[in-house]
């Protein structure tokens, strides 16, 4: 097939990429960057353009008329970013991406969009305030793409604006398909991680999401810090298992995934971000650490200290996977502690050396040094 992959040198896009050319597919790369694809850059079913998608005029309809099935995967996609620039995540998020879909609405060409299990928002139980019986129950928590209703917050927590510009763009393929026969999929991805989710803290200003930031912590010695307390709960799912239910996906047999949403997730890997934080702890402690480097301290923090004013979180997400297992007979693998495991593993051999000047500057060394 020939594929043009939007967002194809980001953390899902970079993988993927890996896949569809491994597959034999012709793949048309176009993000901002190509660092994160830089092994396939020269193979020659591969053609990379470096492009902002928001710019006026830049080739988007002569691509989608060239191309057999289009994967749209551009987004602001970490929490921080949604509490500082609210209107460019919208904007990003919905107007851009509408665009994309109206083009491939315009020539009837398929369309693979990646949502996200945000949509979902909170459970009931985080919204009865205690008020409900066995408030533990994980069927609250179990979100059903076609049946589970959605619960955000108010305007003034406006991390929303990320679950509800996905929504509504959700909610537009809908009604393409409704009253144009349009043939789009949705993705709503459950907490994918793996190697090269996020650019850690010292490479960039941004935000990343909780993976990096704690590895962040662990090769610099630095606070792993706890929203919150660190009591929301999260599904992480292995970046590999994620690849193969979208790989089915792409391929599409026999139509199963047309105008069809899918949750993409690994229901028993629930963890609370704590024990997350203490699980990434002890294997770095075991399996990574540098002799007489101390291993960080989990301190809480609030959601207004770390985030800033506008923060609000999903307490709790399971995905229930039945409609990828029965359609495209997928199974996620990976269990929590080989995904946390096998993903700390690259950024410690990737990062480490970058990081060694820093670690003298950290007080034992200080302190070492100066009593000499
Ligand atoms: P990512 O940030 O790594 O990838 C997004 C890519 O889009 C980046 O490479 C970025 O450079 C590119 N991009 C952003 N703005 C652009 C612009 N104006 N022009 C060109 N390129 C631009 O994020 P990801 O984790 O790979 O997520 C991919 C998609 O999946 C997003 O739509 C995200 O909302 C969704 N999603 C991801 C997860 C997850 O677990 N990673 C979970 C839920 C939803
Ligand atoms: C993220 C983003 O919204 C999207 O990329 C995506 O839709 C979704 O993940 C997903 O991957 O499925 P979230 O899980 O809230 O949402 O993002 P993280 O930044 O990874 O935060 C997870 C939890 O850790 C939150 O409760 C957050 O408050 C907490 N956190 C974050 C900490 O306790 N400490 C930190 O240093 C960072």
């Amino acid at each position: 097939m020939n594929i043009l992959c939007l967002g194809a040198a980001g953390f899902i896009g970079s993988h993927l990429t890996g896949r569809l050319l491994s597959e034999g597919h012709n793949v048309v790369a176009v993000d901002y960057y190509d660092d994160k694809i830089k092994e396939w850059i020269g193979h020659k079913q591969l053609t990379v353009i470096k492009q902002d998608i928001r710019e006026e005029t830049w080739g988007l309809s002569e691509l989608v008329q060239e191309s057999d099935l289009i994967i749209d995967l551009i987004a602001y996609a970490n929490p921080g970013l949604y509490v500082k620039i609210p209107l460019e995540v919208f904007r990003l998020n919905f107007t851009e991406n509408l665009k994309i879909a109206q083009i491939c609405q315009k020539f009837n060409k398929r369309l693979i969009q990646f949502s996200t299990c945000e949509v979902y928002g909170k459970t009931p139980t985080s919204i009865l305030n205690g008020h409900i019986l066995d408030p533990d129950n994980p069927s609250y928590a179990k979100f059903g793409e076609d049946t589970t209703n959605f619960i955000l917050g108010p305007v003034n927590k406006h991390r929303w604006i990320y679950a509800c510009a996905k929504q509504l763009l959700e909610r537009v393929l809908h009604a393409y398909g409704i009253e144009h026969e349009f043939n789009y999929t949705i993705i709503r991805p459950f907490n994918f991680i793996g190697p090269r989710i996020d650019y850690l803290l010292n490479e960039t200003d941004g935000v990343p999401r909780v993976f990096s930031f704690f590895m962040d912590a662990l090769l610099n010695g630095t606070q792993m810090k706890l929203v919150g307390g660190g009591h929301h709960r999260r599904c992480y799912t292995y970046i590999d298992d994620a690849i193969e239910a979208i790989y089915r996906i792409v391929m599409n047999p026999n139509g199963v995934c047309d105008r069809e949403i899918f949750n993409v997730g690994s229901p028993e890997n629930e963890i609370s971000i704590r024990d997350l934080a203490n699980t990434m702890r002890d294997i770095y402690s075991q399996e990574f650490r540098q002799d007489g480097i101390p291993l960080p301290e989990i301190v809480d923090v609030s959601p207004e200290e770390f985030y800033g004013k506008g923060y609000e979180d999903s307490d709790r997400r399971i995905p229930d996977i039945t409609k990828a297992q029965t359609l495209l007979g997928w199974e996620p693998k990976w269990d929590t502690v080989n995904t946390v495991k096998t993903t700390m593993s690259y950024y410690v051999h990737e990062y480490r050396d970058l990081y060694e000047d820093q670690l003298w500057k950290h007080d034992i060394f200080q302190k070492a040094l100066t009593s000499e």
